[in-house]
């Protein structure tokens, strides 16, 4: 099949949907790179807290050394924010980071397949969600795939980049580039439930959580135990924390329902923790406490 794909040298104006945990460090790292950014949420206080925070970011790579002192202004100044989609309609790649939840991500598909160009390429931030399904929502699906940057974005190195069935070579050579182009490592996988880095990983901390449930050990013990004696650089229970609790119950629903496999099964800690509004670094609270 034969496909219009927007050149990767047109792939300057990039637009980021969803402004939490991981959107803004996906616009921070591409503005970082010289792309000019528009970065969308619907809560404009989400908006003011992800650009305090690319600020603080960026002004501790500049501390290290490793960025010089007048790209921090420059990075910000191709910054930009709206709570309005339509500003996507300029932009030659959207990249979609909200909530976990497919029904939500595939409205706004559809809303955004219907306001960009033809040839404006999607790709989702989605953890575990099957792209195939999301691609088919939209009139583009060989222009759709995954682009799963890892948690914090600005640091690690690893782009796990996800073909749904029907995404075509073009839009993935174009996707491959410009991820090399931010400096990252992108790895090739296809499309399953939780792809490969979650279908490994929240198995791990879902564990983990049983074993805090069981009363096995306590949460510092169970964390010391895989980072002083599996070399892990954090233990399951603070990273759960870090990626937001919610986010990892999500994926794990999408695992449980993917494979039809009880093990699988969210712990029933991680749900109650949820239902209490508990979902750790970004609320305050999580297995550990935050200022
Ligand atoms: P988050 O909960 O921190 O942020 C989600 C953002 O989406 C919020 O700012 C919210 O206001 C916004 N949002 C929700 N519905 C919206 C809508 N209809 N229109 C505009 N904005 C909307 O979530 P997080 O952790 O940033 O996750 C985003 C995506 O990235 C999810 O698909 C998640 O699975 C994935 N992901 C998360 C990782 C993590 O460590 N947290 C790691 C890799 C991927």
């Amino acid at each position: 099949m034969t496909t219009t794909v927007a050149p990767e040298h047109t792939l300057t104006t990039i637009g980021v949907l969803g402004a939490g945990t991981m959107g803004h460090g996906i616009a921070q790292v591409f503005a970082q790179n010289g792309l000019t950014v528009v970065l969308v949420d619907n809560q404009q206080a989400q908006l003011n807290t992800a650009l305090k925070a690319v600020d603080r970011s960026l002004a501790k790579f500049v501390d290290k050394g490793k960025l010089a002192a007048d790209q921090h202004p420059a990075t910000m100044a191709r910054l930009h924010t709206d709570t309005d989609i339509s500003v996507f309609a300029g932009c030659g790649l959207v990249v979609e980071a909200i909530t976990e939840n497919e029904a939500v991500k595939i409205d706004l598909f559809r809303k955004l397949d219907s306001l960009c160009p033809a040839e404006t390429l999607f790709a989702s931030n989605t953890s575990a969600i099957s792209l195939t399904r999301m691609a088919a929502a939209t009139s583009r699906p060989d222009r759709f795939m995954g682009m799963h940057f890892m948690n914090p974005v600005p640091l690690m190195n690893l782009v796990e980049l996800i073909r749904a069935l029907q995404t075509s070579d073009a839009t993935f050579n174009a996707i491959k580039s410009l991820s090399e182009r931010l400096g990252k490592t992108p790895i090739e996988v296809r499309d399953a439930p939780g792809f490969v880095s979650n279908r490994i990983l929240m198995p791990m901390i879902n564990e983990a959580i049983f074993t805090l449930y069981e009363g096995v050990a306590d949460a510092d013990a169970i964390d010391s135990v895989m980072t002083l004696g599996m070399n892990h650089p954090m233990g399951p229970l603070k990273l759960a924390d870090m990626i937001g609790l919610d986010t990892c119950l999500f994926i794990m629903q999408v695992l449980y329902d993917g494979f039809k496999d009880p093990k699988y099964r969210p712990c029933p800690l991680l749900t109650r923790m949820v239902d209490a509004g508990y979902t750790g670094r970004k609320r305050g609270r999580g297995f550990y406490h935050y200022d």
